[in-house]
């Protein structure tokens, strides 16, 4: 499929859609029709998805379909879950979801079936985190690890460091589990801080092996550990890495026999199935893993089969389209009511501004008349309710928002689960239909007051009720979800969600201001005005 979507006439027929929906409130298009509230929603596994409080109507969805179509969609699923080499700037293939495929089936790259790798990985994963959690793998000392350290950055931190937090219910109180991601040691220091070193396992997570900040944590966390323990040997009981650069574990002294593999068919924000999740299998032990892998591999199967009109994550990344390029949306809002996905929306920016924020295309062209990935935003609720929906309900922006609530509680203690929920529905109802200034003088409020209190309503919202607590079956199927919906609009949009070109740059140029920053006489510089300056007032205030 070639040309730039906006070119297409599915993409014009949404353009004159638009200019007819825009001026219409979601007011009206509820008391038009009674049955929307229901049949704009989708009942997928253990979700249920209403998004009938969107500015869309059964036109504007059927329109988004045929877009969807034009764009080759489902030609693009089969692309990717057959092993096509779709990440074309890096020409390899995407194959994140034959992390969660059954031993039995065939995933080929090149020829090879991928499948049976991943799971001995798995099987060795399952193996070692046993040991752990058992106390069969003792550190050098002989004492029993209790703390897991999880040294990475990016995809190599933010899945394991969500799923974490969102599994810790389930995961084994006995133990601690730490994420060290920034370089700023303050991150390491504070992770180590009053712990046994001969009771710490550190499992150095890095695709490349060469990521600046990780290396320096994982330098760190060897002095630390070789300082208290003093024999080298120690290392071999104390870290373990998770990598597909077998020559750099190595120079940097973790014997390759404890080395989890992973593959340069998953991507960094893709990753967290793979041995990536090794800190969340010992956390909440290898059957729970496997059944978050489940949870995943149910929602790529509805992905894969479910025909447009009732596929979830292409349905959820068709109406995110919508508001991104015909509404001229900047943002999109997700805010999960549970607090164990504090970190669900830190997770989500990667998957998506990593993969979506691009402007060329497939083909390298420049995309400059259509928008591509949204700035992804967002805290749970309630907090983020008395923090900055003010500016949702009353702002000048339009903000979409995705709102994920639970009927039943992770912990269940007097009403509170009734308050959360209530306060998740109460939100969604407030940002559709708003507060007339008819209702607002009704209510007796002064006239000067009134253009205040309004609200204009006609916000759109998505609501995922999942039908049950969340488990790690259910986590699974929310994330297979975000990836799906990134999928589809980034196959739409024609751009390469799997590459990240966009962050090495910024890499470059602080390796050459490194030696600047650390130099002992004052360097010769050659940066702008700007950078120049501020090198010399650091190296100033620092007392170089
Ligand atoms: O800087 C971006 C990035 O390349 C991410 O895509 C990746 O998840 C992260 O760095 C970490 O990379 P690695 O796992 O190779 O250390």
């Amino acid at each position: 499929m070639s040309g730039k979507p906006s070119s297409w006439e599915e993409w014009k027929a949404l353009e004159r859609h638009h200019a007819e929906i825009d001026g219409r409130h979601l007011r009206d298009l509820f008391a038009d029709d009674e049955e929307r509230g229901a049949r704009m929603s989708l009942d997928v596994l253990d979700l249920y998805a209403d998004f009938s409080k969107n500015r869309i109507t059964d036109e504007t969805l059927d329109l988004l379909r045929r877009l969807a179509e034009r764009a080759g969609l489902r030609a693009g699923i089969e692309a990717m879950f057959s092993g096509e080499k779709i990440n074309v700037t890096e020409n390899r293939a995407v194959l994140h979801v034959a992390l969660r495929a059954p031993r039995d089936e065939v995933i080929e790259v090149d020829g090879e079936n991928v499948v049976p790798t991943v799971h001995t990985v798995l099987d060795a994963m399952a193996d070692f985190a046993d040991r752990i959690r058992s106390g069969a793998w003792k550190g050098h000392t002989g004492k029993r690890i209790k703390n897991v350290i999880n040294v990475g950055i990016g995809g190599s931190d933010l899945g394991p460091a969500m799923a974490y937090e969102a599994l810790k219910k389930f995961s084994e109180r006995s133990m601690t589990f730490q994420f060290v991601s920034n370089v700023d040691a303050t991150a390491f220091a504070e992770a180590v801080h009053g712990l046994d070193p001969a009771e710490t396992l550190f499992i150095i997570c890095s695709k490349t092996f060469t990521t600046l900040e990780t290396l320096a944590n994982a330098h760190t966390a060897r002095r630390w550990t070789l300082d208290a323990l003093g024999d080298e040997a120690a290392v071999a009981k104390h870290f373990v890495a998770v990598s597909t650069n077998a020559d750099e574990v190595s120079a940097f002294g973790i014997d390759t026999a404890n080395m989890f593999e992973m593959w340069d068919w998953v991507g960094g924000r893709y990753s967290y199935d793979s041995a990536i999740g090794l800190s969340l299998m010992i956390a909440i032990g290898p059957d729970g893993f496997r059944d978050m892998l489940a949870g995943f591999r149910a929602m790529d199967e509805h992905f894969r089969t479910a025909p447009l009109e009732e596929n979830l994550p292409a349905t959820l990344g068709l109406i995110g389209l919508w508001y991104n390029d015909f509404f001229g949306a900047q943002t999109q809002s997700i805010l999960p009511y549970n607090q164990y996905l504090w970190r669900l929306t830190s997770y989500l920016q990667q998957l998506d501004m990593e993969s979506n924020g691009k402007s060329v295309d497939r083909d390298g062209a420049p995309i400059d008349d259509y928008q591509t990935g949204p700035i992804v935003w967002g805290q749970p609720g309630t907090n983020g309710q008395h923090a900055y929906y003010q500016l949702i309900h009353q702002g000048t922006k339009l903000i979409p928002c995705d709102f994920i609530g639970f009927a039943k509680p992770s912990n269940d203690l007097g009403d509170h689960h009734e308050y959360l929920m209530a306060n998740c529905l109460a939100q969604t109802e407030a940002l559709a239909f708003g507060k007339t200034a008819e209702e607002v003088r009704a209510e007796g409020v002064a006239e000067e007051q009134v253009a205040h209190r309004t609200f204009q309503g006609n916000h759109p919202t998505t609501t995922l009720l999942v039908k049950n607590e969340l488990t790690p079956h259910i986590l699974g199927q929310i994330i297979a979800l975000y990836e799906h919906k990134v999928f589809t609009q980034g196959w739409i949009w024609r751009i390469n969600s799997f590459d990240q070109w966009g962050v090495e740059l910024g890499k470059v140029l602080a390796k050459r201001i490194i030696p600047e920053l650390q130099a002992k006489d004052e360097p010769a510089l050659a940066h702008d005005g700007s950078t120049n300056e501020l090198i010399r007032r650091f190296r100033r205030y620092r007392g170089a």
